[in-house]
């Protein structure tokens, strides 16, 4: 589990990720919320962020640096953070993912998620243009498929 304390890490990853930029306050106020949780592998080279609501998940976003991809780390992430989600009575978990994000969709489908929804124009994109969002759903527990990290 990440604590609050740690936005600032989490802010600094997300940065290496993203273009859209979620400061150290944007992602502590994410982590305050009720429900929610954050985890970090042990070498802070990704995290995930989590919102639980009755029996609902929801990945409000994943990220590893581009020097530590393919090495299963999302993998780990998004499966604790599913066991992490049941424990608080949570049996399915949503996200969404950029329709263009082939990367993040293959690893959302290795494990379990299937598509649920289409949302048009979703994501803002460069020059002016806009990129559609895919729903994602998956039941917990989700599919095993082998990596298995320590977490803070
Ligand atoms: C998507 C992302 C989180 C994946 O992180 P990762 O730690 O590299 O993922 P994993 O190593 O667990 O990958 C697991 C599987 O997903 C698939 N996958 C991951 N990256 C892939 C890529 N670039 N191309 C094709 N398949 C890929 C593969 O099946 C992979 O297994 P393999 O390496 O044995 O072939 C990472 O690329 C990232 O941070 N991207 C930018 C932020 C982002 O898009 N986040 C998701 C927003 S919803």
């Amino acid at each position: 589990m990440a604590d609050i304390g740690e936005a600032p890490v989490l802010a600094a990853l997300h940065a290496q990720c993203f273009l859209e930029v979620w400061n150290a306050a944007t992602i502590a106020g994410l982590m305050a919320a009720t429900g929610s949780f954050a985890l970090i592998d042990e070498d802070h080279t990704g995290f995930i962020l989590v919102r639980t609501v009755a029996e609902e998940s929801e990945v409000l976003t994943l990220c590893v640096t581009p020097a530590t991809r393919r090495r299963g780390v999302a993998t780990a992430l998004v499966t604790a953070a599913a066991e992490r989600a049941a424990a608080a009575n949570a049996a399915v978990m949503f996200l969404e993912v950029n329709a263009t994000n082939n990367p993040a969709i293959a690893l959302y489908k290795r494990v379990g998620f299937g598509q649920v929804g289409l949302r048009k124009g979703y994501y803002a994109a460069p020059h002016g243009m806009r990129e559609d969002a895919l729903v994602l759903r998956a039941s917990i527990p989700l599919l095993r498929v082998g990596f298995s990290l320590q977490f803070g």
